[in-house]
C-alpha cells in the first residue's frame, strides 16, 4: 500500500505532480480561462465580494498565507489570513459581500468547523477548499472546490498543501477574470505556468538526492532557522512546522526582513539557517534582499541552506549548501521551493528514528477546539 516507498509520507510527496495536474484537470479551457463552473456562486455573488478572509489551520494556513499574496495581486480587493482559532474571538466585521475561505484537508478539523459557523451566522459566504468528499466543512458551506490529492494518510500534510495552493490560484484567477481586473491573455500566461507545475515537479523531485544526505547532517542539530519573504515567508514557516512535528526539532521561520529586528541573535557559529530565495527573474529586488539577509546571517556564523531557481548563479558563493528549484513565476514558487523542505523534514526525522507517518501526540484530524 506504501507503493514501494518506506513512509506514506515518501510516497505522497512522490505523487505530488499528478495531485496537481488532478486539481487542475478540467478547470483550465483550451483558451487559458478558468472554468469553475462547479463552485456553486454566481459570478454575480464573486463580482459583489468587496473582502476576501482565508481561514484555517497548520499548512492549511500556510497555504492561505501564500493565497493572500495572489488575491491581493490578481484580484485587487482585500484579503486577510486569520488562524481558524483566533477568528471567530476576535470578533471580525463580516457582511454579505464578504467572501470567507476556509482550507481544511480533512474538512472536519473543528477550529475551522467553529470559525465557518461564526462566518456563516454573520451572513458571509463561505467557500471550502476541500479534500474530502463529502466531509463536514464543504458539507457546510454555500459552495466547494475540492482538490483532488487523493487520500493523505501521512500525518504530516505535503500533496494536500500543494494541492490547496492550486485549488487558491484557480480561485484568484477565476476572480480576477469574472471581475475583469486581468485581461485574458494575462490569466492564460498563468494558467500556461501553472500547468507546467507538474513536469516541473518531476524534474525537482528527480535530484532530491542530495537533500537526504543533507537530512543525515543536520539531524544532531539543536535548532534550524527558516527565513523567506513574500510568499517565501509561509513556506519558511511550513518548512519549521514540518520539522517540529515530524523530527521533534526546534524549528523557527522568519519573515528574513525581521532577523535584524530580534531572531538575528540567535544565531551562532553553524546554526543552520534555511534560506528561500525568491526568483531573479522581472526586477529581481526581493531576491537581493533575501541574499543581502543571506550574507547578514552568515558573517554571523551561520550554515547556509539555501533554495533556488537554477541559474541563479550569484547566491553559489553564500550557499553552504545550495538546493536548486525549476523557474517559476514569483507567486507560483512555493510548488516548488516547500518541496525540498518536506523532504529534509521526512528524511531528518527518519535519521533520528521516529514514526514519520505517526509523530507524537498528533491526528491526522484534529476535531478538538
Ligand atoms: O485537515 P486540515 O487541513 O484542516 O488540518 C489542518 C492542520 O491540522 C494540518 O494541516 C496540520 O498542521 C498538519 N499535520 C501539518 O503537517
Amino acid at each position: 500500500e506504501k507503493g514501494g516507498y518506506e513512509y506514506f509520507m515518501l510516497k505522497e510527496i512522490a505523487e505530488q505532480p499528478q495531485a496537481i495536474a488532478d486539481t487542475l484537470l478540467g478547470r483550465l479551457s483550451e483558451r487559458g480561462e478558468i472554468i469553475l463552473d462547479e463552485v456553486r456562486l454566481t459570478d454575480q455573488d464573486l463580482r459583489d465580494v468587496d473582502k476576501v478572509f482565508i481561514v484555517a489551520c497548520g499548512t492549511s494556513y500556510h497555504a492561505g498565507m501564500v493565497a493572500k499574496y495572489a488575491i491581493e495581486h490578481w484580484v485587487r480587493i482585500p484579503c486577510e489570513v486569520e488562524l481558524a482559532s483566533e477568528f471567530r474571538y476576535r470578533d471580525p466585521i463580516l457582511d454579505r459581500s464578504t467572501l470567507v475561505i476556509v482550507i481544511s484537508q480533512s474538512g472536519e478539523t473543528m477550529d475551522t468547523l467553529m470559525a465557518l459557523r461564526h462566518a456563516k451566522e454573520q451572513k458571509a459566504r463561505v467557500l471550502a477548499i476541500c479534500n474530502t468528499n463529502g466531509s463536514t466543512i464543504p458539507r457546510e458551506s454555500d459552495a466547494v472546490l475540492y482538490t483532488h490529492g487523493g487520500p493523505e494518510i501521512a500525518v504530516a500534510s505535503t500533496k494536500a498543501f500543494l494541492t490547496q495552493l492550486v485549488a487558491c490560484y484557480l480561485i484568484g484567477l477565476h476572480l480576477a477574470q469574472i471581475r475583469g481586473v486581468m485581461y485574458a491573455d494575462e490569466v492564460a500566461a498563468v494558467v500556461e505556468r501553472l500547468s507546467q507545475a507538474p513536469d516541473n515537479l518531476r524534474e525537482l523531485l528527480d535530484g532530491m538526492e542530495d537533500v537526504r544526505a543533507l537530512a543525515r547532517d543536520l539531524k544532531t542539530a539543536s535548532t534550524i532557522l527558516f527565513i523567506g519573504r513574500h510568499v517565501g515567508f509561509p513556506v519558511a514557516l511550513e518548512g519549521a512546522l514540518k520539522l517540529k512535528e515530524l523530527a521533534y526539532m526546534h524549528a523557527e521561520g522568519f519573515a528574513a526582513g525581521e532577523l535584524k529586528h530580534g531572531p538575528i541573535s540567535l544565531i551562532d557559529e553553524g546554526t543552520p539557517v534555511v534560506c528561500v530565495v525568491p526568483s531573479p527573474a522581472g526586477r529581481g529586488v526581493m531576491r537581493d534582499k533575501v541574499v543581502s539577509n543571506i550574507q547578514e546571517v552568515r558573517a554571523r556564523g551561520a550554515r547556509t541552506i539555501v533554495i533556488a531557481e537554477k541559474g541563479d548563479e550569484g547566491v553559489r558563493a553564500f550557499a553552504d549548501h545550495l538546493i536548486e528549484v525549476p523557474h517559476t513565476p514569483t507567486l507560483l514558487a512555493p510548488l516548488m521551493t516547500t518541496v525540498p523542505l518536506q523532504i529534509l523534514a521526512c528524511e531528518i526525522a527518519a535519521a533520528r528514528g521516529h514514526d514519520v507517518d505517526q509523530p507524537r501526540n498528533l491526528a491526522k484530524s484534529v476535531t478538538v477546539e
